[in-house]
């Protein structure tokens, strides 16, 4: 496994997969993996001839100075774990090397990049945007793979690409499922900074949205669910609700038909913020 810094190094490592025909796969990653990653890399290892992972903590989607300081940075272990994964590359640069202007692309994507996360956390997916379309266009992959933990950040990427702003890329946007801990938990490198008992808390989010799902079979509506979401969480004092929200899982635009719906909550668990969701 090579462990690259530059995007060179990472295009010239393409340029020979192409030159013998080979397939790559790519996963991008902030670091601090998880068997969640883990699961990505593992799909692209199976559908790819090389597999390469990026580890960059992007400061540009950090709308919180403070939340971007304090975000895990484990790249030692992560290339352990991806040593025994099946990745072939990783590339994880400085970010001079993938900022070294400023970058003032603005991306245009309407109401899809607006809602939940986009109103919680203002200009996030614009610099998800600004990394995810150079990393595409430095990999150019065959398949990029995503978890739908991040469910609205695929929507987000997948209008991106719908509007031509990577036209290096040519292949295939990959959402993978939501890996989860035995208890429920959606597995995120932000669980790391969880205390035992704010851990224990973070269990309320996943089994709300379990039961709630569950209560979609004996009629309830979205009002009902909404309500019994916000209930069951807001009953934990640790936690504070950002947002609730039964939205379309196309337009994530907000809905009452839960017949093509997801729900998708935002949670403080102390000062960790968490997402989760769950399409039903
Ligand atoms: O989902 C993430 O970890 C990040 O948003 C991504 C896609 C690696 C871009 O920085």
């Amino acid at each position: 496994m090579l462990v690259l810094k530059t995007i060179s190094e990472v295009r010239q490592a393409v340029a020979q997969y192409r030159k013998h025909g080979k397939t790559i796969g790519f996963v991008p990653t902030m670091g601090a993996l998880h068997d969640g990653h883990i699961s990505l890399v593992k799909r692209s290892f199976e559908e790819n001839f090389a597999t390469i992972v990026s580890v960059f903590v992007n400061p540009t989607q950090f709308n919180n100075k403070e939340d971007l300081e304090k975000y895990p940075r484990t790249l030692q272990d992560d290339v352990n774990l991806l040593q025994q994964s099946g990745c072939d590359i990783v590339f994880a640069p400085e970010v001079e090397e993938m900022y070294p202007q400023p970058d003032t692309r603005q991306f245009e994507l309407g109401m899809v990049a607006e809602v939940m996360e986009g109103k919680f956390r203002p200009g996030h997916f614009n610099g998800v945007c600004q990394v995810v379309s150079k990393l595409l266009t430095i990999t150019t992959p065959d398949k990029a793979y995503f978890g739908q933990k991040d469910y609205q950040q695929i929507a987000v990427i997948r209008t991106m690409l719908s509007k031509g702003y990577v036209p290096e890329f040519k292949g295939e946007l990959v959402p993978c499922p939501i890996k989860r801990a035995d208890d429920g938990l959606a597995l995120s490198s932000r669980n790391q900074r969880l205390s035992p008992q704010q851990r224990i808390s973070a269990l309320t989010i996943s089994k709300a949205l379990f039961s709630a799902k569950d209560k979609v079979k004996d009629g309830a509506t979205a009002n009902d669910l909404r309500k019994y979401i916000e209930d069951t969480i807001s009953f934990d004092s640790n936690l504070k609700i950002e947002y609730v929200e039964i939205a379309d899982k196309d337009t994530l635009c907000s809905t009452n038909d839960l017949h093509n719906a997801i729900i998708c909550v935002a949670v403080y668990d102390g000062d960790v913020r968490l997402i989760d969701n769950i399409l039903l």
